[in-house]
């Protein structure tokens, strides 16, 4: 299997990542760690505990990373992913502790002692992942790759041109965009693409296997478009699409492309820019004074292939 550890900010839509992680027979998940976003990260913590025992994962190791951005003030997604950050499931406290080290001395420390190299799955403001490479620059040797949700090439959703991951962090994404290891970014452009049909998040919900039955109450929370008939409504896989295409890269379509972060204030602040020209000329490139890092951007994706793992998957416990 896979080594792979996620880097999240759970979230309704982290959980599902985190719930196809657990099962998916290719992956093994080393580590969780946790930093704010869609809310406040004592609250990631405890969300991200739930659902790991929820899932039967009681043992991979959870940290607790940072509380706010590099530069800005934290500023929650309450309003999308309810008061708890997780859809306000009413779901019970978790019985386990995080780790007794914070996040980046657990990803040092898991990265470097893989025995294969680790692919790192943020799903999160990146926050965690910058302070990592500035502290520990050394752990790129053990990463084979970083797969993140984050960004866009179309249109944003915290603003208009600006993905929420980006936008809450924009420092710490083009900290992480020039690591020098291999990064596919998993934008909005094919992040919202992969909703599952209403009828099989109603049969998930109906589910006497507690993860599975978890997986369908988040998708009910996760509409992806109104429901005409009012019933069972689509639900987005989100985050836990970044997942699956470490599982199965071959329903991803990237193309390699230099791609920068707008740290500039103003309206465009966390855009990521990405350069679809036709390959510009080396001096073309090199006449704007800098050189952005070339990423696999996610360009199209094949959501019948990836519904059909998440649900083989989360189902099969
Ligand atoms: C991202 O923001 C969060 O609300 C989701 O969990 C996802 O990681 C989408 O912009
Ligand atoms: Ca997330």
């Amino acid at each position: 299997p896979i080594p792979v550890i996620i880097d999240c900010d759970t979230g309704v839509d982290d959980a599902l990542a985190l719930l196809f992680a657990v099962r998916h027979p290719g992956i093994d998940l080393r580590a969780v760690t946790c930093v704010a976003g869609n809310t406040d990260v004592d609250g990631v913590v405890r969300n991200t505990l739930t659902v790991l025992e929820r899932a039967g994962a009681g043992d991979v190791p959870v940290a607790r990373g940072a509380e706010r951005p590099l530069i800005e003030a934290a500023r929650s997604a309450r309003h999308v992913h309810g008061t708890d950050g997780m859809g306000d499931l009413g779901l019970p406290a978790p019985a386990r502790r995080p780790a007794d080290v914070d996040a980046v001395t657990l990803l040092r420390r898991e990265i470097l002692a893989s025995p294969r190299p680790v692919t790192l799955v943020p799903t999160a403001p990146l926050t965690n992942i910058a302070l990592l490479l500035r502290t520990h620059p050394e752990v790129t040797r053990n990463i084979e790759r970083i797969v993140f949700m984050g960004g866009a090439v179309a249109t944003g959703n915290a603003t208009p041109v600006a993905e929420f991951n980006v936008w809450h962090d924009p420092e710490a994404a083009a900290i992480l965009l020039t690591a020098g290891v291999p990064i596919t970014m998993y934008g909005l452009d094919v992040f919202q693409r992969v909703v599952v049909p209403g009828a099989d998040v109603r049969r998930l919900r109906a589910s006497t296997e507690p993860g599975a039955r978890l997986a369908g109450d988040l998708l009910a929370h996760r509409p992806a478009a109104p429901d005409p008939d009012g019933d069972d409504p689509d639900g987005g896989l989100g985050d836990a699409g970044a997942v699956c295409a470490v599982a199965d890269p071959a329903g991803l379509t990237t193309r390699h492309l230099p791609v920068e972060v707008s740290l500039a204030p103003g309206p465009t602040r966390g855009q990521t820019v990405v350069d679809r020209r036709p390959r510009p000329g080396e001096a073309e490139i090199h006449g704007v004074g800098r050189e952005p890092a070339l990423v696999d951007v996610a360009l199209d994706v094949d959501v019948a292939r990836y519904v059909k793992l998440y649900l083989e998957t989360v189902a099969a416990a």
